[in-house]
């Protein structure tokens, strides 16, 4: 029996996550898989009810889990809570706790929304990429501190990386550069700081076993340059927790929607699946998020955890079908397409899933 934490989170979270809970479940049905689903509260709503973003008992329901679904956190509400309260720390703490170093974040233009992308269509055209990034390092995790000196105050945060933590998140790109196209990019600024030289040392001496890897070096400011003017020549791309964020945010514009884009972060334990997107507090409980993000989380989680790979890509395969049918929720919605809600869009891919 599969065991799955279900945290729906703040905003447009539960939404989104009731759709994916429905195309999980004909998609498992479709396979054969048990499972089952609780739920646990984590951000601005874990707040609210308990006082902490990350409550002990949820940090027990997901060590005590296979896998973790998360819908989104934050929102306004709770902006001006002490950092220690704020719904970004349940976040930041669940990933320590589960020791979730590498998030995957596939980006791909998908054909049926090309012209939803703000580029160019001759630059967006065949893109698909995978930011790898080191997820419990850096300055997130680093010391830090405030200090009142008097006439002034002084801040700081400090990057740490050690051998060992590089090794580890290396090796997941290496293997997921095998599984894809063979190119591997390892984004840094080794020109400035001691942390990118000891990545690029590292990564010269594994790579240096992996012929089958092509292994290409660039320096973070161009790798934002290069990925706005030819994305296309990206296959995977590693990089420390700080960069991987923001190149991630910059990639996704490259999907046409973050409304489309999946997410995963795995470690030695349970792997938890997330869409790339945030609460959305603007829209929650309006029906107009778009849920194909936590969608494709669900089948990011049954291809990496449950090894169900023939699932996994049907509700690719589902999702699919809704584009070509011209459904659109309102993030993808174009001249003389179907605009559709959250629920309608969920039931759709569902639909698909059952005349397969
Ligand atoms: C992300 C988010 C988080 C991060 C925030 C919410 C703490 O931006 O998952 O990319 O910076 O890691
Ligand atoms: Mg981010």
């Amino acid at each position: 029996m599969f065991k799955i934490a279900l945290l729906p989170g703040d905003g447009i979270g539960p939404e989104v996550m009731d759709q994916a809970i429905k195309v999980l479940r004909e998609a498992a049905h479709r396979c054969g898989l048990e499972y089952t689903l609780q739920e646990g509260l984590i951000g601005g709503n874990a707040v609210d009810a308990t006082g902490e973003p990350l409550p002990a008992e949820t940090g027990q329901l997901v060590l005590q889990s296979d896998a973790v679904l998360l819908g989104a956190i934050g929102g306004p509400k709770w902006d001006g809570l002490p950092v220690e309260k704020r719904p970004e720390k349940g976040l930041l703490d669940i990933r320590k706790k589960l020791g979730l170093y590498a998030n995957l974040r596939p980006v791909k233009c998908w054909p049926q929304l090309i012209d939803q992308s703000p580029f160019k269509r001759e630059i967006v055209d065949g893109v698909d990429l995978l930011v790898v990034r080191e997820l419990i390092g850096g300055a997130y995790f680093g010391a830090r501190g405030t200090q009142d000196c008097g006439n002034e105050i002084k801040a700081y945060d400090t990057i740490e990386y050690s051998s060992s933590e590089i090794k580890r998140i290396l090796q997941v790109a290496i293997d997921m550069a095998r599984q894809r196209g063979g190119k591997l990019t390892l984004v840094d600024k080794a020109n400035v700081l001691d942390t990118s030289r000891l990545w690029r040392r590292i990564t010269g001496e594994m790579l240096a076993e992996c012929p089958d890897i092509q292994t290409d070096y660039v320096y973070v400011d161009n790798c934002a340059m290069q990925l706005c003017r030819k994305p296309g020549q990206f296959d995977v791309i590693v990089t420390e927790n700080m960069f991987g964020d923001i190149l991630s945010d910059q990639a996704s514009v490259l999907g046409a929607s973050l409304g489309m884009l999946p997410s995963a972060s795995t470690g030695e334990g349970p792997a938890l699946f997330e869409p790339a997107h945030g609460s959305a507090p603007d829209i929650a409980g309006e029906d107009k998020a778009n849920p194909i993000a936590a969608i494709l989380s669900v089948a990011m989680m049954l291809r990496i955890v449950c090894h169900e790979k023939k699932a996994a890509d049907e509700i690719e395969s589902a999702v699919n079908k809704v584009l070509d049918r011209g459904l659109r929720t309102d993030d993808i919605m174009s001249e003389g397409k179907e605009r559709v809600g959250t629920k309608a869009m969920g039931e759709a891919i569902v639909e698909e899933l059952i005349s397969m």
